[in-house]
């Protein structure tokens, strides 16, 4: 079976697709992630294309409206800043349509190996590997554990994950809407 860096490409068109079409940023949402960041995590946030915030406030109001848990205000976080990592590969919507038909196509090793290559394999690169990329980020910025282990994993099978089963649930399904 073929590995893919970013889930299945059913989902991944899914999710491009419904970023690129919801074009409103929630205000109020925004609001109150806003106030549970801390001034590094800002700066990602916001160094986020506006299709990016988008999906992190998206990703932020499914946790916001799930069952509350202990962990609700990292798990807001962890889900909205899961996909900091893409904002380095600096792919507009076609460019990231073409990510992701190329990685429907191509082996991560192939995608792997273009780390060291300058311009858009470079940038496929950074798009299929912003998981990695987003929690070095993550990582420098001093988030919560959960924050980063949720942006390294949240392309994994639960199995793989650290994560207790119904926090992995409750983000994953945050990432699917
Ligand atoms: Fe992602
Ligand atoms: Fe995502």
């Amino acid at each position: 079976m073929k590995l893919f860096l970013l889930g299945s490409p059913y989902h991944l068109s899914k999710r491009l697709f419904s970023s690129i079409f919801s074009r409103n940023l929630d205000i109020e949402t925004e609001r109150r992630l806003l106030s549970l960041l801390s001034r590094e995590e800002k700066e990602l946030y916001f160094a986020q294309p506006r299709i990016d915030r988008i999906h992190s406030i998206r990703n932020a109001k499914s946790i916001i409206g799930a069952p509350s848990t202990v962990y609700e205000g990292d798990l807001i976080v962890a889900a909205a800043l899961h996909d900091v990592g893409k904002a380095e590969a600096q792919l507009g919507v076609l460019g990231r349509v073409l990510a992701t038909l190329l990685h429907g196509f191509l082996s991560i090793e192939r995608i792997r190996s273009w780390d060291g290559k300058e311009g858009f394999r470079k940038q496929i690169n950074s798009y299929c590997l912003h998981s990695k990329r987003g929690a070095e980020l993550l990582e420098e910025a001093g988030s919560k554990q959960i924050v980063i282990t949720w942006a390294r994993h949240h392309h994994d099978l639960e199995e793989d994950v650290a994560l207790p089963a119904d926090i992995f649930s409750v983000l994953e399904k945050a990432d699917r809407k």
